[in-house]
């Protein structure tokens, strides 16, 4: 949605960020990394991706993250994915280069998110995905099969993925990268004492589990050199009983700087426990140790950025609930937070970034209106496999946005949840259906 931009506020979100590297980002707003789902059946970047990058470069936004980009074909986190697997040949190239292109018409810079999903794939994709340990994902509904144990081999091709993946996308224009060491995917599955029983180098005390990410970006580094900027998505926690937490967290962050990576974006939780969309999961919620402040409630986890901060002097970019310019700018003032990243207000919004600077006060809050059971039914939210149901079923409103923009350059916020629904699935469908001749 294209408004009349008129003159800027002055305001601390207008302020130019310089990074370790040296790259410049140009103000303190990011567009997050949002799944797209609009690759070809080969993960090659198509015209859809190149018309929604190049209307949120358009938004104002100094930086924008793609949707996660998968090291591997046979493990997506949904069909759709851009998929870099191997030194691209000269279609992917071509693709690769026109997305970048448009994702930087503006003069922002347009990172690439890369990742491995890991258990998180789900059984359609591959019945039998990758993880450190043969651990199921305890999500009610059966969309997700047995992982099997990487090998150490296994792992190595990994890091070694994650490196081609990275060069390809410099080369292809892109100006920065980051890791997704977040949310329950492959990285993040590595780094939780719950999904990593592994006995050997990999898996046991903090060090080991950190392992794969600490070689990531060494592999990543090596890759596209010292100039560029790489940042690494992380979990403040998984909020899970035994899982990854803060302690865990700050250690982390502390090797990532060591390692000189440039900016750390926190965020938090995993698909059993979506803390990142600000839902409560299934299971029990393990609290965390971080002192509460009351500065800024609407985001998810600035407290943390606050704690982190005592750690580490890397810029730290925080996602999650931000809505309120004032928070927004609190948050920059308080020192704790360098960058703030904005998702879901993207999906429809697409100048958000732009409307702030010239002084809108609160972007619409679309998750909160949205819901797939009538009010009067929604006490079946109760049950856990219908609670699981209508998260998902909201999560496809936001999908159902970006592919619209996509395809016609115009979001759709009047569709229904239920129609946002069948959208996706009837998409994904005739993806897989496509991917299946292939
Ligand atoms: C439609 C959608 C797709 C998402 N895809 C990704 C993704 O590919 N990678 C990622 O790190 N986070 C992803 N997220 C999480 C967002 O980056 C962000 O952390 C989350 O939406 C919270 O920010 P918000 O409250 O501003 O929406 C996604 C969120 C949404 C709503």
């Amino acid at each position: 949605m294209e408004m009349e931009h008129t003159s800027r506020i002055n305001t601390p979100l207008a302020q130019a960020l310089t990074l370790p590297c040296g790259a410049v980002l140009s103000n303190r707003l990011a567009k997050a990394a949002m799944t797209e789902g609009l690759a070809d059946a080969d993960g090659v970047p198509t015209v859809e991706l190149e018309r929604l990058y190049g209307i949120w470069s358009d938004g104002g936004a100094g930086l924008l993250l793609s949707g996660n980009i998968q090291i591997d074909a046979n493990h997506l986190e949904r069909p759709g994915n851009v998929v870099i697997d191997r030194k691209p040949n000269r279609k992917m190239r071509t693709a690769l280069a026109a997305w970048a292109r448009a994702g930087t018409r503006n003069g922002n810079h347009f990172w690439a998110q890369i990742c491995h999903a890991g258990r998180q794939t789900q059984k359609m994709i591959n019945p039998h995905p990758s993880a450190p340990s043969a651990v199921k994902l305890g999500l009610p509904g059966g969309q997700f099969g047995e992982p099997l144990e990487l090998t150490i081999d296994g792992i190595k091709g990994i890091v070694q993925r994650f490196g081609v993946c990275a060069a390809a996308v410099k080369e292809a224009g892109f100006t920065g990268v980051e890791i997704h060491a977040a949310h329950g995917y492959l990285l993040s599955q590595f780094l939780s004492p719950r999904s990593n029983l592994r006995k050997d180098q990999y898996g046991g005390k903090l060090e080991n589990r950190a392992r794969v990410l600490m070689d990531t970006v060494g592999s990543v580094r090596a890759a596209v050199g010292p100039a560029f900027p790489i940042a690494v998505k992380l979990n403040s926690a998984d909020f899970q009983k035994g899982g990854f937490d803060f302690e865990d967290s700050l250690q982390v962050a502390r090797w990532l700087e060591q390692a000189g990576v440039d900016l750390i974006e926190i965020s938090g939780g995993t698909y059993e426990q979506p803390k990142l969309l600000g839902i409560a999961g299934i299971e029990e919620e393990e609290d965390q140790n971080v002192a509460t402040s009351t500065l800024i409630r609407e985001a998810y986890f600035v407290d943390f950025a606050l704690a982190m901060r005592e750690k580490v002097s890397l810029p730290l970019m925080v996602t999650g609930g931000f809505r309120q310019r004032r928070a927004m700018e609190q948050a920059i003032e308080s020192g704790g937070v360098d960058l703030i990243g904005l998702g879901r207000p993207m999906c429809v919004d697409t100048d958000a970034p732009a409307q702030l600077l010239t002084g809108l006060d609160e972007l619409k809050r679309y998750e909160n209106t949205l819901a797939l059971l009538p009010e009067w039914m929604s006490f079946l939210t109760h049950f856990d496999m219908i609670r699981s149901i209508a998260g998902f079923a909201v999560q496809y409103w936001f999908y159902a946005q970006l592919d619209s923009l996509g395809h016609d350059g115009v979001a759709v916020p009047g569709l229904s949840v239920f129609a946002a629904s069948r959208r996706v699935i009837a998409q994904q469908k005739q993806w897989m259906s496509v991917r299946a001749r292939t």
